[in-house]
């Protein structure tokens, strides 16, 4: 049976808008393109450059799938190539043991060793302590060759993946703090060994480890994830430390400033095929004032001179960049998916599958989205966009269970979006149509709905009928406004920092 309060939504935003593809040069010349590289939701990013390929994998929090991975032969051009986790089965139940809206795959590192691609992350929300995964994969390129994820639990976020010389693998998390990992069992060593606090900047996380002319390089986020956020470095001869910090540190940050790109930290470092040194992290284009930046946090690219025995220099993060040549522009990529900054023009009637980079908010109901011969069809589920974070209320309606629910990252400032919905609600309170998302507190919904005679409230020329339920359009905006999205955005649980994507306002 279905309860009065039915909405079925779909979120398919198609993007029309300029597509930052650079015309680079041949030669060595140094190069101009433009930030952010992975425009739209692409927080928390990090890299590894493979035979010239570049893979990048970036947060997805709750919705499914998750960790997607980008592929770039010119660090322009990015394919989703596949999701490092893809099937319910590599993690049953995670998904609808999550209760809260921004817990989920937190901050991924992405490493190529011997072989192997490992995308190592922590799942929160489901448990006391986080939930870490290690995936690996031969082939990133097939999105059914990611395995089922060796677990380990975890109360310190952000994992690094870093083998030292000996082949023995280590995990650095939030704090910052060392073990070493078993990647057959996920056993980690005991006790976690604190390596670095960093500058005195609040929530010390996001390390990544490198190893380089005989140093040990430990690069952390912190500051926070507001304005204040930046990245720092510290350096020993021993993985274990002890570390020194940078004199000139931090070593990238737009903190203090009145740059359009503001929140710049959490950042990953590798190399081109040439050598040359590069790093991503996440931003937003919100000006300093930080107050609206629908597009979230994205990902930029910034140049890194890094000499012999010497610290990196990271290139400060602003709109247009330029830096080392990049390598020549392709799109000439193995697999199947599509560019993060292409348009969309869907028509599932024709037998299109579900491409890749349609999103759902949390794994979905099974059998409720599926390809028909009429479109894509979506099967309305109890719970509508607007969830409620209470356990005393059952899964169906906090969403737990799935909603039916389709969406695109916007990845255009400006678009425009269109979807022809075909629906014929059977009884009153049965909604379907388009929506903003960014969370089940935040989003602005479009909606075709039938209203019995006392809800249709506005004074029309067409009278309702007496009696009779009215096909309507309903326009309406679920919002958290300025003080409850800071409330909302607090994480009081343990292992967690309090970073969040709520960035949305009414
Ligand atoms: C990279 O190239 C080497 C040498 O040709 C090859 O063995 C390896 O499989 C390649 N790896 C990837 C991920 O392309
Ligand atoms: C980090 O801070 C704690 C608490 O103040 C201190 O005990 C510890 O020695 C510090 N760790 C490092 C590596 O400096
Ligand atoms: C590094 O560790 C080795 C032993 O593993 C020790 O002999 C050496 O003194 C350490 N170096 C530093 C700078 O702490
Ligand atoms: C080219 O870019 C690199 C990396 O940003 C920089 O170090 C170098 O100074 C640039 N060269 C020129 C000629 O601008
Ligand atoms: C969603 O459902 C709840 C509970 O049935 C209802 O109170 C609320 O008005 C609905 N919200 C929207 C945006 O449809």
């Amino acid at each position: 049976m279905r309860p009065p309060n039915l909405i079925s939504t779909l979120g398919l935003l198609v993007a029309i808008g300029p597509v930052a593809s650079v015309p680079a040069p041949a030669n060595l010349r140094n190069s101009t393109y433009y930030n952010p590289i992975l425009p739209g939701w692409h927080s928390d990013p990090s890299c590894a450059q493979v035979n010239g390929t570049f893979y990048c994998v970036t947060s997805t929090f709750i919705s499914f799938p998750g960790l997607p991975i980008y592929a770039s032969k010119d660090l322009i051009n990015w394919k989703m190539i596949s999701h490092a986790w893809n099937r319910e089965s590599q993690l049953p139940g995670a998904s609808a043991r999550s209760t809260e809206q921004q817990v989920g795959m937190f901050a991924a590192t992405l490493r190529y060793h011997e072989g192997l691609f490992y995308v190592i992350c922590e799942y929160l929300g489901v448990a006391a302590r986080n939930l870490g995964v290690v995936f690996t994969s031969t082939d990133p390129f097939d999105e059914t060759a990611w395995s089922d994820p060796v677990t380990f639990e975890s109360d310190f976020i952000d994992p690094d993946l870093f083998w030292d010389d000996g082949g023995k693998a280590y995990v650095a998390t939030q704090g910052i703090v060392l073990q070493e990992i078993d990647l057959a069992t996920g056993e980690l060593s005991q006790p976690p060994i604190n390596l670095w606090n960093g500058t005195g900047g609040v929530w010390p996380e996001g390390p990544h480890l490198y190893k380089k002319d005989g140093w040990y390089y430990l690069m952390i986020a912190e500051g926070g994830t507001a304005t204040d956020h930046s990245i720092t470095i510290a350096r020993s001869r021993n993985l274990t430390g002890p570390y020194a910090a940078y004199e000139n540190n931090p070593i990238l940050t737009n903190r203090g400033t009145d740059e359009y790109f503001q929140t710049v930290g959490h950042g990953d470092l590798f190399q081109d095929a040439a050598g040359n040194w590069w790093g991503v992290a996440l931003a937003t284009r919100s000006g300093p004032e930080w107050e609206i930046y629908p597009m979230g946090r994205e990902t930029v690219l910034f140049p890194v001179t890094w000499d012999e025995g010497e610290w990196p220099v990271l290139q400060p993060v602003r709109g247009k960049m330029s830096g080392w040549a990049l390598p020549s522009p392709t799109r000439k990529l193995p697999g199947t998916g599509p560019f993060n900054t292409d348009d969309d023009v869907y028509d599932f009637s024709k037998g299109e599958e579900i491409p890749r980079n349609l999103v759902y908010w949390r794994v979905p109901p099974q059998g409720a989205i599926s390809v028909t011969e009429r479109g894509l069809q979506m099967i309305p589920t109890r719970n509508n966009l607007t969830g409620t974070p209470n356990s005393l209320i059952t899964p169906e309606m906090t969403g737990q269970s799935g909603l039916s629910f389709i969406g695109r990252r916007q990845t255009h400032t400006l678009f425009i979006f269109s979807v022809d919905v075909s629906f014929s609600p059977a009884s009153v309170g049965q909604e379907a149509g388009v929506t903003v998302f960014l969370t089940q507190f935040a989003h602005i919904d479009l909606g075709i709905v039938l209203l019995a005679p006392s809800d249709i409230s506005s004074p029309s020329e067409v009278a309702p009928k007496p009696g009779k339920p009215q096909l309507a359009f309903r326009f309406r905006a679920e919002g958290t406004g300025t003080r409850l999205r800071r409330r909302l955005c607090q994480f009081p649980r343990r292992g967690a920092t309090g970073r969040s994507d709520c960035r949305l306002r009414c």
